[in-house]
């Protein structure tokens, strides 16, 4: 009896040994704005790979006939160049099987290369600068559309639906700001509109009054702005102030946010806000309306724009890594790039350049406050 006992507790303590050696770590790296002005954006997006990842640990996931845990690495750029580059090189250095970000353009592209060097995927579902896939990096992943949709959907938009005929450029000069004007500016013309005036700011800047004097002096139909809420909402502010009530105001998906109706902090020009985001309406998503019910009750108050992209570009590549056997890059990016995966935001395929196939994209405005969309 007590020799059948010891065996049985030696039995036990090697079976649980061998579940704990079995499970190993897989680590995968998320970056985003956590801190400073554009942190609501970064909690956002973070938010969307942890529950991923919260949610994968809780059913199991084998890969290659290992039982895995997944472990979220979670790195702060501050939406800053240099900052960008040394959280991936962070990430490069703590190993992880891929990397979720990043959210600005701005840090996407600089960070892209430190990815390519240590040969680890990265997949944003924010960043929409179609420079960032221009090297070719095997490593680099795009799951929503880029600012040549959102700047030409804009653009037919205000020229054929609205029949605006005349428009002022305002960007923040950061990679995305520049970037999406560049494109409005040059599909506006094309059809027809004719750009009154080019002014530039930072995305540090909240006073915008004497940009915002010169623009009225020339009495544009809209304005576009390439930029960021923290940037779009005290201007808003500011146009109602300079009476300019009924100038329409034309953004990118860097102003699509919840927190834009909160900055502008009850001014009626929100309501003139016209802004696109690269994928479908949550409505319209396929798994969005059931996904974003989970969100909120989870994390509320706190849904801005990209979280159901963050969830799904983690849910991706723990796919790809499924599919591989693998979780070491090397084996798993060939897979990655096969994709045909049936995300909550869409069925996400890519090009042989990692950009998504057949992406949608959406325009919205604000009614009472609320984002709404237009298609
Ligand atoms: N789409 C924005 C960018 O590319 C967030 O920076």
């Amino acid at each position: 009896m007590q020799l059948k006992l010891k065996m049985t507790v030696a039995a036990a303590i090697a079976a649980v040994a061998g579940v704990a050696a079995a499970q190993e770590v897989v680590k995968i790296g998320h970056v985003a704005p956590v801190s400073g002005a554009q942190a609501h954006y970064g909690k956002d997006n973070e938010n969307g790979a942890r529950m991923a990842i919260e949610e994968l640990n809780a059913q199991g996931v084998t890969i290659g006939g290992k039982k895995v845990k997944l472990e979220l690495v979670a790195e702060d750029d501050a939406a800053d160049p240099k900052q960008g580059t040394a959280a991936a090189q962070k990430l490069c250095d703590a190993k992880v099987a891929g990397v979720v970000g990043h959210l600005n353009s701005g840090t996407t592209i600089p960070a892209s290369k430190v990815y390519n060097d240590c040969g680890i995927p990265h997949v944003t579902g924010a960043a929409t600068n179609p420079n960032l896939t221009r090297p070719g990096y095997k490593t680099t992943f795009r799951i929503i559309a880029n600012d040549n949709a959102l700047g030409a959907g804009l653009a037919a938009y205000a020229a054929e639906t609205l029949k605006l005929k005349t428009v002022a450029i305002v960007d923040d000069r950061t990679a995305y700001g520049q970037g999406v004007a560049n494109v409005f500016k040059r599909v506006a013309a094309e059809k027809g509109m004719k750009v009154v005036d080019e002014q530039f700011t930072t995305d540090k800047a909240t006073d915008f009054m004497a940009i915002l004097t010169a623009i009225k002096a020339k009495n544009p139909d809209a304005i576009f702005f390439g930029g960021m809420d923290p940037q779009a909402g005290p201007m808003l502010r500011q146009m109602e102030q300079l009476g300019l009530a009924n100038t329409k105001y034309f953004g990118g998906d860097g102003v699509c946010t919840t927190e834009i109706a909160k900055l502008a902090a009850g001014a009626k020009t929100l309501a003139n806000v016209i802004c696109a985001e690269g994928g479908a309406s949550l409505a319209k998503m396929p798994g969005g309306t059931a996904w974003k019910a989970k969100y909120d009750a989870k994390y509320p108050n706190q849904f801005q724009v990209y979280s159901p992209y963050t969830y799904d570009a983690t849910m991706l590549l723990v796919d790809a890594m499924k599919r591989a056997g693998s979780w070491d890059p090397k084996v798993y990016i060939p897979e990655l790039l096969k994709s045909n995966y049936k995300g909550v935001t869409a069925n996400i395929a890519f090009e042989p350049n990692g950009e998504m196939k057949n992406p949608a994209i959406t325009l919205y405005t604000y009614k009472e406050g609320k984002k709404t969309p237009l298609n």
